[in-house]
């Protein structure tokens, strides 16, 4: 006898909407971080893990299965069969080598470009409409590789990029003058790396431009201030590298809100590496990099026209070249 009883007249339960369904592949330290805090926001109804070692998916996923008093009711699953990834929604890629202490995002590319070749292809086929997400490193290059791969739209694959260093750029600005992080909007863009580019002219603090303000005020030493916090910024992930052994609780946050932002519709703006051909100046082949991404439901809606000051724009287009560079070695 169930539990239950329907109550007199009561209809039969209509057909509700398709589960919300994200896969999350590599369960290591950032794709459990990332799978905690999907959880955690309830940004899903359903949650598939793939991994290559059977026994650490088997491991992981009852692992959360066992906190399910405590959190939103979701189904979470966990195969290395790719099958289990069907019908997802958004598909997150997180498998693959990382940094150790010292080395550089762009020397994983040969070891991860080989697995995203077993990767890529089924996720695309079990869930060709879904919107691909790399978060592997590194994520620029990746993200082409995604894009090549799945044979997907450009504006269904994304990489993480820069929503990260534009949240540690943020955090820095914000502890330097002593507001919330919330109220402080800033942009890092280009490549998720070593050059990566902060649009100094998109800094405002609860919606007063930083510059200006500075230069009303004459206060000079404030841009040699800004330009330390960036170059803290790019050695950001080398020192919690040399410290921890990785990264994983910013990008797990970082990769979550860029979720809620496309699976909820959001249509908020974010760094994030796009197909960024023909913007800005870069030409030269096609390259994905971060740029102020409208996203919603159906991936990048459009690229922010940003008013790049010369400087900023030659810098982006130092980064573009940086990443086709090493990109020309895939033959891809
Ligand atoms: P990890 O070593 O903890 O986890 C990697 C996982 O990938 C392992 O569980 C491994 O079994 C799995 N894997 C390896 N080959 C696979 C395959 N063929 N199919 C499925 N799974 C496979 O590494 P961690 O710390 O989680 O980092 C993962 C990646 O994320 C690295 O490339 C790292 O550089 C990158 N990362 C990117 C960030 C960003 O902001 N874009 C931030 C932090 C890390
Ligand atoms: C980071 C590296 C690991 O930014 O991509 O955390």
């Amino acid at each position: 006898k169930s539990f239950f009883t329907p109550i007199s007249g009561g209809s039969p339960p209509s057909p509700t909407k398709r589960p919300t369904k994200i896969t999350v592949v590599g369960v290591g330290n950032v794709g459990m971080a990332i799978a905690q805090t999907i959880l955690t926001q309830d940004l899903a109804d359903e949650l598939a893990l793939v991994d290559a070692k059977e026994d650490k998916l088997r491991g992981e996923m009852l692992d959360l299965q066992h906190a399910a008093a405590f959190l939103p009711r979701t189904k979470i699953q966990a195969s290395v069969d790719y099958a289990a990834t069907a019908n997802s929604d958004l598909c997150i890629v997180t498998a693959g080598a990382r940094q150790n202490p010292g080395e550089s995002r762009l020397n994983l590319l040969q070891r991860n470009v080989a697995l995203f070749r077993h990767i890529v292809p089924p996720l695309a086929e079990h869930s060709p409409d879904c919107i691909i997400m790399v978060v592997s490193n590194p994520v620029d290059v990746l993200t082409y590789v995604a894009w090549r791969l799945s044979g997907f739209p450009a504006n269904r694959v994304i990489g993480s990029g820069t929503n990260l260093d534009s949240s540690r750029f943020r955090f820095l600005i914000a502890d330097h003058l002593d507001v919330n992080a919330q109220d402080v909007q800033a942009y890092i863009v280009g490549e998720h790396g070593d050059s990566s580019v902060a649009l100094w002219s998109s800094i405002s603090v609860g919606g007063v431009p930083l510059l200006s303000s500075l230069e009303r005020q004459q206060i000079a030493y404030e841009k040699e201030t800004l330009k330390s916090i960036h170059k803290e910024v790019v050695q950001s992930a080398y020192e919690v590298i040399r410290l921890k052994g990785y990264t994983s609780w910013a990008i797990g946050y970082s990769a979550a809100s860029l979720a809620r932002t496309l699976l909820r519709d959001q249509r908020r703006i974010h760094p994030v590496s796009v197909l960024a051909k023909g913007l800005y100046g870069i030409d030269g082949g096609e390259v994905f990099l971060s740029l102020p991404a409208q996203l919603g439901r159906n991936g990048v809606l459009g690229v922010t026209n940003l008013h790049l000051t010369d400087e900023e724009a030659q810098q982006l287009r130092t980064s573009a070249r940086t990443i086709m560079e090493v990109q020309s070695q895939l033959g891809i």
